[in-house]
């Protein structure tokens, strides 16, 4: 006896989504009998059930402690009267997979959406950490459309390398600087390497992974005041036990993902974003989570709110002295809200059904360390840690982290000293016969999203040792490349369109002059249109090579540019044109 089409799809639990053999009771009594071979009961099986999206790798050392915080969740979901119900998706690591873990945050967000659709669930738990983890799961639920929570995975505790604290990886770069420069040797290097990651958890400074994870709890996905919890932490394990309370909840109210996630809210995590100098990786993935339900994040909007947005939290790479376990202390995001309050929409619905001014308003008076996280009287930078730049060399825009830059190299026309890809930054940088001076600015060309190296944090372009040598630290460094959050520097990032989309940065040549201002929001390339054409001309006869088959064709073919935040085109709310 089948239900009519719009009847059986309003089914809930284990009846929903039934395969279709033509006899609906037929795939109800089958789809019992496997579950009870797990050994649940009758009684079990008629709950509501909530799906926890598992991410435990023994390629993801940022989530080993996942197995404990599913648990939890489990013991809430059951506590609250659901079904529980594991299962895995792709986990992704920065150090563990080739070219990058960029390259596979839109397939994990593919299987992760695909998984939530099929799979007979009334709500699902998505527990995220690692850097490309959380906008991926993002992304899924809010194309999925079931109500879904965030749960955070944590970030790591410091340790200690002799007098110095440390933490993965704002401190991993300190050091190799030093080694290149030949400040430390070999013994000592690979001592600091045993010192830099030792807990459970995601990076301990605000890189990307902490970035997102203020995103997802500005944005009312998480549970609040979860987002900056470390992962080792008791608060963590109960902050777990009650997203699985609120999973069950979710399950009866259907808020789905599309209620909390709106254009207002979308501007709420990009002032949050800005005032937390956080990573220039969130810009991309802020756009790829708004643009899966058509919201678009305007650059030049981007840029009204980072004039208006102070940077509040003193957190690596942001200042020299604190880190996430000191920011989860000092009142976490919380604190950063309650100081940027009337510049939020307060009406944006959170994951609980309350509001965002009603969740604030019950925090009022609230602990907040104010050497670690500032008042909006007091802040760090009256203005936010990340601008868009915009020009000859970027017409749809570029990013830098001022927060994380030298600000006397802000204003700077310079020579333009160029590497055409990846292979031959690697091959020259160091070269004692490279043409290069402290004022020239170094170019990365076809390190971009259709690049065969598909966009890998490579922004973050080495100083030539020879420069190193001479003391110098920073210089104006330009690419179409991203950059870890844990990074710094005077980095100009994403420009678009990327050199292997055709855009200007492809075009530029060893010793043409560039002019950076960040005052004027510009970045030029000071070349005439004449042999810019020229230039264009000369490549049009090249044709990239596409990979024969697989993923990466679809992802060559497909992949959007950094403004779109590297969706594919066929994934976002519009789909393909
Ligand atoms: Fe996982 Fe930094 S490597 S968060």
């Amino acid at each position: 006896m089948s239900k009519p089409e719009n009847e059986s799809s309003r089914e809930q639990g284990l009846l929903q989504g039934l395969q279709n053999y033509g006899d609906r009771d037929f795939s109800i009594y089958m789809r019992r009998a496997f579950m009870k071979s797990m050994g649940f009961s009758a009684e079990e099986l008629s709950r509501p059930v909530i799906g926890i999206a598992a991410t435990a790798s023994q390629f993801n050392p940022c989530h080993r402690h996942f197995p404990e915080l599913v648990e939890a969740v489990r013991r809430g979901v059951t506590a609250a009267g659901g079904l529980a119900l594991t299962f895995p998706t792709i986990s992704l690591h920065e150090s563990t997979l080739a070219p990058n873990s960029m390259k596979f945050r839109n397939l994990m967000a593919m299987d992760t959406e695909e998984m939530i659709r099929a799979q007979p669930m009334d709500a699902v738990v998505l527990i995220g950490g690692c850097d490309k983890t959380v906008p991926a799961q993002l992304m899924a639920a809010a194309s999925a459309s079931k109500p879904a929570i965030q749960l955070i995975g944590g970030p790591q505790m410091t340790s200690r390398y002799r007098d110095d604290r440390v933490g993965a990886c704002t401190d991993c770069r300190k050091f190799w600087v030093k080694y290149r420069a030949g400040e430390i040797g070999n013994a000592e290097i690979e001592a600091v390497e045993s010192r830099l990651v030792t807990t459970a958890g995601t990076c301990a400074v605000m890189g990307t992974a902490s970035t997102m994870a203020a995103i997802a709890e500005a944005l009312g996905m998480t549970l609040p005041g979860t987002a900056a919890i470390p992962a080792v932490h008791a608060d963590r394990l109960r902050a777990a036990e009650a997203t699985g309370v609120e999973a069950v909840r979710l399950a009866r109210s259907r808020l789905t993902p599309d209620k909390i996630i709106t254009a207002k809210s979308v501007e709420n995590a990009a002032r949050v974003l800005l005032a937390l100098g956080g990573s220039t990786n969130g810009v991309i993935h802020l756009a790829a989570i708004a643009g899966r339900l058509g919201i678009p994040l305007d650059l030049r909007r981007f840029n009204e709110l980072s004039d208006t947005t102070p940077v509040l939290a003193a957190v690596k790479p942001v200042g020299n002295e604190f880190y996430m376990e000191d920011f989860f202390a000092a009142g976490g995001v919380g604190a950063v809200l309650r100081e940027l309050k009337p510049l939020l929409h307060l009406d944006c619905l959170t994951v609980t059904g309350q509001t965002l001014g009603e969740r604030l308003a019950a925090e009022a008076g609230d602990y907040v360390d104010r050497r670690v996280i500032r008042s909006a009287q007091d802040p760090l930078e009256p203005h936010g840690g990340l601008v868009a730049l915009f020009g000859s060399l970027a017409p749809d825009g570029a990013i830098l982290k001022r927060s994380a830059a030298t600000p006397e190299l802000f204003e700077k026309e310079g020579r333009a000293v160029v590497f055409s890809s990846l292979d031959d930054l690697a091959r020259r940088i160091d070269d004692p016969d490279l043409d290069v001076t402290p004022d020239d600015i170094l170019v990365l060309q076809n390190a971009g999203p259709r690049s065969p190296y598909g966009m890998p944090e490579a922004g973050f372009l080495p100083i030539p040792k020879k420069l190193l040598a001479q003391g110098v630290k920073d210089m104006v460094r330009i690419s179409d490349a991203r950059m870890s959050g844990t990074a710094y520097g005077t980095i100009v990032l994403h420009v678009a369109p990327e050199a292997a989309a055709g855009g200007p940065l492809g075009l530029v040549r060893t010793g043409d002059r560039i002019r950076l201002s960040v005052k004027e929001r510009r970045l030029d390339l000071l070349v005439s249109e004449e042999e810019l054409a020229r230039r264009r001309a000369e490549q049009a006869n090249v044709q990239p090579e596409l990979p024969a088959r697989g993923y990466d064709r679809l992802f060559r073919e497909t992949v959007l540019q950094a403004p779109q935040g590297c969706d594919f085109d066929f994934l976002t709310a519009l789909g393909r044109k």
